[in-house]
């Protein structure tokens, strides 16, 4: 079975939301000159999918006191808001996202201090930068991050993962801003995490984290991440994707049932499930969120039918639907 036609296209966006303005201009008078405020942010460019409407209001903030400022002025002005890390693990709906997107990803947010076996990131750190500062230092047992296309804050909200190793795992410190904009440093271990999921890092943002190595050799942690992205790449598709759709169920993992249902290479509209691996949707071009949610639910829908099992997305789906 091969193609189903497109999903309809989403509906205009009906409203913006009605403070979006107030709060942009707000931000441009608050904030220090190194923060950067968009009005009407198209997030397909910032998601590794590439699919996802508009963001009303996207800001970067430079540095902490810049983002504290940011929180309080939306709520002054009731505007929700969330944060989004380098987009590899969202759906981001057509309608894209009313109220205000904030990423960390100046470079006050993006320092990396390492003091062996120490790195202490900030959280727009890309976490393949992370795993190339340990690899050069030679630390080891950072390598399984070097193939995840995340940042530090958005893999400890996650609890990003990759070969049976999770992100907590490497992690001792760990400070983060509560929505009131109060800042709190807490010891990893006493933070609760699932499989990817860390239910504080919902409403608390992650500002900086300090991860630990094992001390080692340049040479043999080389070794182990060309080792992990050589079984990456044979396993996983090359083109643009959220990563896996679907956390594994207990009983099998996603991939191998969604292959075992026969589900690899059906399309809707430009939304296929990967030939390559099971677990995997990518957006070829021209692949709208409508596309990847029909595609979802019809995976959903085959594996409930055929198998009893209920697939939960692990990418987080986001926006006006
Ligand atoms: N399999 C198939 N057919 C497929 C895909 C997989 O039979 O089309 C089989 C494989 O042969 C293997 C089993 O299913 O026996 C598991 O597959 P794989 O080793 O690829 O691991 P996975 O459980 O599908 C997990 C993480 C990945 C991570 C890899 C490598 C989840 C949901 N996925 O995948 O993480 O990269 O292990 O460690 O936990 C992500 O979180 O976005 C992600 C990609």
């Amino acid at each position: 079975m091969n193609g189903i036609a497109s999903a309809p296209s989403p509906a205009p966006v009906d409203s913006r939301h009605p403070a979006a303005d107030a709060l942009a201009a707000r931000l441009r008078e608050r904030l220090s000159d190194a923060s950067r405020v968009f009005v009407d942010e198209r997030m397909a460019s910032r998601t590794t999918l590439r699919v996802g409407g508009n963001a009303d209001v996207l800001v970067e903030p430079a540095d902490e006191g810049d983002l504290a400022n940011t929180l309080e002025t939306a709520r002054a002005l009731g505007v929700p808001w969330r944060v989004v890390g380098r987009g590899s693990n969202l759906l981001i709906s057509d309608r894209g996202i009313r109220g205000a997107v904030i990423v960390l990803k100046s470079p006050g947010f993006a320092r990396l201090r390492c003091d062996p076996p120490h790195l202490d990131c900030g959280a727009g750190v890309r976490l393949k930068d992370l795993a190339a500062e340990a690899k050069r230092r030679g630390l080891a047992g950072l390598e399984f991050l070097a193939g995840i296309p995340g940042s530090v804050g958005g893999a400890l909200r996650m609890n990003a993962g990759a070969w049976n190793t999770a992100t907590f795992e490497r992690v001792e410190r760990i400070r983060h801003m509560a929505p009131d904009g109060t800042i709190t440093e807490s010891a990893a271990d006493r933070i609760p995490v699932e499989y990817r999921h860390c239910a504080l890092f919902r409403e608390h943002l992650v500002l900086s984290a300090v991860f630990r190595g094992e001390p080692s050799s340049v040479a043999e942690v080389e070794e182990r991440m060309n080792e992990l992205n050589r079984r990456r790449w044979a396993t996983q598709p090359a083109a643009s994707s959220a990563g896996c759709i679907f956390k594994n169920p207990l009983t099998i993992p996603a991939g191998r049932l969604i292959d075992e249902l026969g589900l690899k290479g059906i399309r809707v509209g430009g939304a296929q499930v990967s030939t390559v691996h099971g677990n995997f949707i990518v957006n070829e071009g021209g692949a709208t969120a409508a596309d990847v949610r029909r595609l979802i639910e019809l995976i959903q829908g085959r594996a409930w039918e055929m198998r009893g099992i209920r697939l939960e997305t692990e990418v987080e789906i986001l926006g006006d639907a």
